[in-house]
């Protein structure tokens, strides 16, 4: 008699080619109680509470992101459960959703965008909407990981001039000396609210900040404040502080680009995201081994 199919609870919907991978060797449930395995999305809080009501006989949580900051490390590693995550497949789209989100606030295309689609009047003007151009700034590239490195190469390609820290070394100079300051470390206690009031008045009154890493590494009503009291010039964020909630103001700043958490939206991105996670569960729950993106 062949034995029982490990079970799986999927946090969230996956692309439907990882989701029947998945069906081949796994039984998924629609509860996370009595499985062997978790498929996690970065929106599953998965703390003590989440990994007991699970039960005993969890092994591994394979989550479908890079960051962790949803699952309590801690707490997996008293009971034994094997923590994944998913590098690298996504370094290059979020490190391009950067600049991206760097290029539409510095060359004003959103604002223009919502401006046409006010049907405001406009026609072309030497001096109509000017915005400034990535060649010849310096991007203060905070957090020089995987995702920071790829981005500072990026902007290095467009002649603008990286500089990089590691969270909180030289964040002093870097904010003093970057025309953007793009956040790309992760979210941990000494990471929250990293850009609160005292280091938005650091920047330079002509400089933007831009997130795609974790919203809580600013204080978004900091940020409102410092937009509004021109403190800095601008803003584009990917993800935000109680996502999905945006912070009252933000949406009332024309020089504010908002963009839905797509840091590594791509179809193939997401698919190897998938894959990756559907790997993980596989190695854990069917070989007894453990793959080379275990955190915990
Ligand atoms: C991550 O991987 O951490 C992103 O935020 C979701 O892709």
């Amino acid at each position: 008699m062949s034995s029982p199919r490990p079970k799986i609870h999927v946090a969230g919907p996956i692309l439907p080619a990882a989701e029947a991978v998945l069906r081949e060797d796994f039984e998924i449930v629609d509860t996370p109680s009595g499985v062997d395995g978790i498929l996690a999305m970065v929106t599953t809080p998965v703390d003590a509470a989440y990994l007991a009501a699970a039960g005993p006989q969890l092994r591994v949580v394979a989550n479908c992101a890079v960051g962790v900051n949803n699952i309590d490390l801690a707490a997996a590693r008293a009971v034994g459960v094997v923590v994944t995550n998913t590098p690298d497949v996504l370094t290059f789209a979020t490190a391009e959703l950067a600049v991206t989100l760097m290029l539409s606030l510095l060359r004003r295309v959103t604002e223009g965008d919502r401006q046409i689609r006010r049907r405001e009047p406009w026609q072309f003007a030497l001096g109509f909407m000017l915005g400034t151009s990535l060649k010849g700034r310096t991007v203060g590239i905070i957090g020089a990981g995987r995702i920071g490195l790829e981005t500072a190469r990026l902007v290095e390609a467009f002649g603008a001039r990286a500089i990089l820290s590691r969270r909180d070394e030289r964040l002093d100079a870097l904010l003093g000396a970057a025309d953007v300051v793009s956040l790309h470390c992760p979210l941990t206690p000494e990471t929250h609210h990293l850009m609160g009031a005292a280091a938005l008045a650091r920047m330079r009154r002509t400089a933007v900040l831009v997130n795609t890493a974790r919203g809580p590494i600013v204080d978004e009503q900091a940020l409102v404040h410092a937009l509004r009291d021109g403190l800095i010039a601008g803003a584009a964020l990917d993800v935000y502080e109680f996502e999905p909630e945006i912070a009252d103001g933000l949406r009332d700043c024309e020089n504010v680009v908002l963009s839905p958490h797509l840091g590594s939206a791509t179809t193939a991105t997401r698919e190897a995201m998938c894959m990756m996670a559907v790997d993980s569960l596989k190695h854990v729950l069917l070989d007894g081994t453990l793959p080379p993106n275990v955190v915990a």
